[in-house]
């Protein structure tokens, strides 16, 4: 079938070359040996009806005129035009660029609403899936809800390559199944394609990603903050008693929100001021837990997901266990051995790191750095007898890697550039990556 609808348009090529080269020789034979044989007779005779030529005098002036207007008309023609074609095309190849990136762009969006957001979220925001935990053999163990990252600073991250792996093979045993053909899955490759670009559309600036990463550190701390401003935390206790107290009466509700808005900003600022106190370990074990921007949720047992209890809340499906209650407790205490201990850095989807065993793969802790800032690169390896696997899937913490893979920056993916033309800083600061380093060494 292939075949033969290319051969359709060469058929026809052919049947039109055909026709011209047999209608030329005909052309040809007509004139050679008919039109072209010996004239009959006089000039006079043949036509009769023949008009005089032109003058010399109009043949040197009106007809010279008109041919030498006409040659400069089209050299005119050629002279401007030719020029104005070419200012205007390195404005119509960078449109056309841009109404491709748009398109992929659109068409992605529409893509990852239909196939991505139950999970990621709309917009790629983040969020949960319910799922379960089965035994080697398939048998349940546990309903659990797994954390769902958000995307929007995965491109800081993950190469883009690296996010093409991630799409194409998924990330198996996470609930993030394969979605390219490479791994079994429905997408094509410029689907694919087109959800990288869009991944690439709703990526964080830089000062948005550093708020995220920080406002993660103040989340954590805020418990510890409370504790130990008690003055803070009765206020903010007053204020928001004042907003629910506050009823119909707008005024009062207005001014309340305006309380508490107020104290949270200070709560914030103390928490950040509470974080710079810490020492390098300490900051390093809230960056290192510090959710999708962080690193348990790959080098945790448990991490990235929660149970859910046999509670349903009306409207809101089940009851999900936080970590650290008493309902928790109670389930990791039935489970027993079927699960796995929840141990800082104890390895999950990334390898185990407690015992000082990056001590023994990093001789030096700007060695270990090196690695957190680069992360690893599928076949290539690192330390003293790491080597990245699976597509490198040990996120680049401190550089943006862009196409590292490729080694090209290809104007629909050139994500690493920023439109000054500087590079985008990673997700991480320097100091931030060495304080991690400070924690993981102690492990
Ligand atoms: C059933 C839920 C689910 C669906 C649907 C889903 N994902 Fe995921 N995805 C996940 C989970 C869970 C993870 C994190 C796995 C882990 O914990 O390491 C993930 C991870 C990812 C990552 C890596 C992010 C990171 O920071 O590690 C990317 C990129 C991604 N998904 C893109 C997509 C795209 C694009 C689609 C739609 C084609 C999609 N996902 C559909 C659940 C889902
Ligand atoms: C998306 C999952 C993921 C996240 C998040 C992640 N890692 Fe990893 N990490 C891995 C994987 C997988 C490896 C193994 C190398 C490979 O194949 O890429 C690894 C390897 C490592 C190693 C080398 C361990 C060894 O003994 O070989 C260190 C150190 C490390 N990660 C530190 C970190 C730090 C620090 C963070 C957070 C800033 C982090 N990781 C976040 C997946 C992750």
């Amino acid at each position: 079938m292939h075949l033969l609808a290319a051969s359709t348009q060469r058929n026809l090529g052919m049947a039109i070359a055909v026709v011209a080269i047999v209608g030329f020789a005909i052309y040809l034979i007509y004139n050679v040996l008919w039109a072209g044989r010996g004239e009959k007779g006089s000039e006079l005779e043949l036509a009769p009806n023949r008009k005089p030529y032109l003058s010399d005098d109009e043949l040197e002036t009106s007809k010279l005129d008109l041919a030498l207007v006409s040659g400069l008309v089209t050299l005119v023609i050629i002279g401007v035009a030719l020029p104005l074609y070419w200012l205007g095309e390195p404005g119509r190849q960078q449109g056309y660029v841009e109404f491709s990136r748009g398109q992929f762009t659109s068409r992605g969006g529409e893509q990852f609403e239909e196939r991505c957001a139950s999970c990621h979220g709309g917009g790629g925001l983040g969020g949960t899936t319910a799922t379960s935990i089965t035994d080697d053999a398939g048998n349940f163990i546990a309903a659990i809800e797994w954390e769902v990252p958000a995307l929007t600073t995965a491109l800081y991250r993950f190469s883009e390559e690296e996010v093409r792996h991630i799409l194409n093979y998924g990330r198996p045993p996470t609930p993030m199944q394969a979605w390219g053909a490479p791994g079994g899955g429905p997408l094509t490759t410029q689907q694919v394609d087109e959800l990288i670009q869009y991944i690439q559309s709703i990526q964080l600036s830089p000062e948005e990603v550093q708020g995220e990463v920080l406002g993660g550190l103040v989340l954590q701390v805020r418990d510890d903050v409370l504790a130990a401003r008690p003055d803070l935390r009765d206020r903010l206790e007053q204020a928001n008693a004042a907003v629910g107290a506050a009823g119909a009466d707008e005024a009062a509700a207005e001014a309340a929100a305006r309380e508490v808005a107020a104290l949270e900003q200070e709560l914030r600022e103390t928490s950040e001021q509470y974080i710079r106190n810490l020492n390098p370990p300490e900051q390093g074990e809230l960056l290192f837990n510090n959710g999708v921007y962080g690193c348990a949720r790959c080098h945790t047992p448990r991490d990235s997901w929660r149970f859910t209890g046999p509670e349903e809340k009306p409207g809101e499906g089940p009851v999900v266990l936080a970590r650290g209650t008493e309902q928790e407790a109670q389930e990791v205490a039935r489970l027993g051995s079927l699960i796995p201990a929840y141990v800082p850095g104890g390895g999950a989807f990334g390898p185990n790191l407690t015992n000082g065993s990056t001590l023994r793969q990093f001789d030096t802790a700007e060695g270990h750095a090196g690695f957190v800032t680069i992360g690893a690169q599928e076949g290539v390896g690192y330390g003293n007898f790491g080597q990245g696997d699976g597509g490198g899937q040990m996120p680049a913490f401190g550089v943006c890697v862009g196409d590292r893979d490729s080694g090209e920056r290809s104007p629909l993916f050139g994500f690493c550039m920023l439109e000054d033309g500087s590079d985008r800083p990673g997700m991480l600061t320097a100091d931030q990556i060495a304080a991690i380093v400070a924690y993981e060494r102690g492990l």
